[in-house]
């Protein structure tokens, strides 16, 4: 059996309420050609033509596609490939040296930069750079005078080719690794980042991490604990 149409009371009332002859002259209206048709009948060609004047054209397939190439100014800091960049310089490193300075001692550092830029707001191109060159040109374990402005020199020549930094940037870097032995603090937050990551990793050379050789407070922080 059929169920039978729910309609709510109100508007029951709503269509009774309307005279037969009003809601016969309202149908008309709508269909006998009169002013508001004619004003409908207007808005909608409005309507129409302005969807096609602002249509998307069709999407161009992908041989009509310009490529797209993003415009970076020349000095934009960029490392192109970070692991070619490892590869490059862990590649040229003497593996008899590995054991305290090299390419893992570099890792823990590039990890403790990071960390500590956090905190410090240290530029992390920078740090990450500093983590791969300064030890990358030692010729021995023990105290090897000069290995720090060597890993700069060595940095300057792959500049341009591997990687792009600004020349803020480079001077930093340069920096940081030059003095990164005999420096004992600086105000710099990128300079003092890579110093600090350095020297918390002292614990592979069975020394404790001490606080006072610290220049940033996160640095000293970590050293304390
Ligand atoms: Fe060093
Ligand atoms: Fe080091």
């Amino acid at each position: 059996m059929k169920k039978p149409l729910h309609i709510p009371p109100q508007e029951i009332v709503k269509a009774e309420a309307l005279p037969v002859e009003k809601r016969r002259a309202n149908r008309n209206h709508h269909h006998q050609g009169n002013g508001y048709s004619a004003m409908y009948k207007e808005e909608k060609i409005i309507r129409q033509a302005n969807r096609s004047a602002h249509r998307i054209p069709p999407r161009p397939t992908v041989e009509e596609r310009p490529i797209f190439v993003p415009k970076m100014p020349a000095n934009m800091p960029v490392i192109k490939n970070i692991d070619r960049l490892w590869e490059i310089v862990t590649g040229q490193f003497p593996s008899s040296l590995t054991f305290l300075h090299g390419p893992e001692h570099w890792r823990r550092v590039e990890a403790n930069a990071l960390k500590l830029s956090c905190r410090t707001g240290a530029d992390t191109v920078v740090i990450r750079l500093f983590a791969l060159f300064h030890d990358s040109r030692r010729v021995s374990e023990l105290d090897d005078q000069g290995h720090g402005a060597r890993g700069a020199e060595y940095a300057a020549s792959l500049r341009g080719v591997e990687y792009q930094v600004t020349d803020k940037q480079f001077e930093l870097l340069e920096y940081a690794c030059i003095w990164h032995t005999e420096g004992v603090h600086h105000d710099d937050p990128t300079v003092g980042t890579c110093w600090d990551a350095d020297r918390l990793d002292v614990g592979r050379v069975n020394i404790i991490p001490d606080p006072e050789f610290m220049s940033t407070e996160y640095g000293r922080e970590l050293a304390s604990h």
